[in-house]
């Protein structure tokens, strides 16, 4: 078995594993990937201060997000397409999160559907929800989710245009994979991802397909998303979902602090500073240089959230000594399920939380609810 002893290890060892189309979904930004690189680039730049003889015993990463009990200040992205970085992906993810005692949150662009995951799990997870213009089936999907006990909703505000992906396009990306020969030869070359394709049922969008009108056609989810994805989305498509759910109500993709006040307004329980993992406007900030300002201007209102090139336990850290309560994870735990199935989330939070527990011994704190800007050299 290979040794794995870091969130890139994943990353090689799922580029081996996963069909070349569905790992550089994963393993992409928009148009230049400038706000893909600069998410990573700039926690590198954020340095600690190393304290000494500090008593380091019965450290604790506990909190909570949203209101939930959290092992860690992690929680799973959602991320479209998941079951088809590994068969039943959705759900092997789920199941690592829910063993982990971390937040799991399903994407609308699923392969394995709600009823699905809820009924492979024991406790309940969050979901994401993207406004489409198809307000029946909105209003449809909320209910599923209630009825689901999905404990969150995450509602994704920064997708009412689509970003371009290069390889995406270049690659045809589409679910099931169209079967051309290129697609053939390369997934010919990626025997154990065939086999659990060929040992599930699961291969197209579970939320999606039988639910709503005239989706029957798939082949290409850049078209698909663009035709169904609405432009018209407003703050007042806020206020009706958020009352049609009547739960706890997360809103992502806020990079600008008057939208963050604007989701306050909203009455959301918490925003997640958020560029969508770089994917969408190309030249945006990275997250984590947004997040101080956000922080500043709602964080005694809101419980502020971030996500994005989180690839190690010290980039959480560094996420939460500059006021997020919380991050999520994309990338990293789609390489570890790439790699490895569910053992492989499972190995990405293990990393993560070993990472964040040390680094944050040498910051000299024991308790991450401690954790401030004071740990960080100006
Ligand atoms: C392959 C992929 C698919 C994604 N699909 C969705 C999605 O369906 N809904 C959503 O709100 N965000 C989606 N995102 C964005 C993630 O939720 C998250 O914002 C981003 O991945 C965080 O950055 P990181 O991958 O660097 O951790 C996706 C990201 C990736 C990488």
């Amino acid at each position: 078995m290979t040794l794995i002893t870091c969130i890139e290890d994943l990353r090689r060892l799922a580029q081996r594993r996963v069909p070349r189309m569905f790992y550089d979904y994963a393993d992409s930004g928009s148009w230049t990937e400038s706000t893909y690189r600069a998410n990573e680039e700039d926690f590198r730049k954020l340095k600690f201060r190393q304290r000494v003889a500090v008593d380091l015993n019965r450290r604790s990463l506990r909190t909570t997000m949203a209101g939930q009990e959290a092992a860690m200040p992690v929680a799973i992205a959602p991320t479209g397409l998941t079951g088809m970085q590994h068969a039943d992906g959705e759900i092997l993810a789920a199941r690592a999160a829910e063993k982990f005692g971390i937040p799991f949150t399903l994407s609308t662009m699923s392969i394995c559907s709600i009823e699905d995951v809820a009924a492979h799990t024991s406790k309940p997870f969050w979901f994401q929800l993207y406004v489409m213009k198809d307000r029946d089936f909105i209003n449809r999907l909320i209910d599923r989710a209630k009825a689901a006990g999905c404990s969150a909703l995450v509602l994704t505000l920064d997708l009412q245009v689509l970003g371009q992906r290069h390889k995406d396009l270049r690659n045809g990306l589409s679910a099931p994979p169209r079967l051309t020969i290129a697609n053939l030869l390369n997934m010919a070359s990626k025997p154990r991802w065939c086999m659990g394709m060929l040992g599930t049922s699961r291969r197209q969008f579970g939320n999606i397909v039988g639910h709503a009108q005239s989706v029957s056609d798939m082949s290409s989810l850049s078209a698909w998303t663009s035709q169904q994805f609405d432009p018209s989305l407003s703050w007042n498509d806020v206020a009706w979902i958020k009352q049609r759910w009547g739960g706890k109500l997360i809103i992502k993709g806020i990079m600008d602090a008057e939208d963050a006040r604007l989701a306050v307004d909203s009455g959301a329980d918490a925003l997640i500073v958020s560029n969508h993992g770089g994917r969408q406007l190309d030249g945006a900030p990275s997250s984590i240089a947004a997040l101080p300002g956000i922080v500043d201007a709602v964080g005694k209102q809101i419980e502020v959230h971030m996500d994005g090139g989180v690839r190690s336990g010290q980039d959480v850290l560094r996420a939460v000594a500059l006021g997020a309560r919380g991050v999520y994870i994309g990338r990293p735990f789609l390489y570890g399920l790439g790699a490895l199935g569910e053992a492989g989330v499972t190995r990405c939070l293990e990393i993560i939380h070993n990472e964040l527990d040390i680094s944050m011994a040498f910051c000299g704190k024991r308790d991450i609810q401690q954790v401030s800007r004071e740990i960080l050299l100006p």
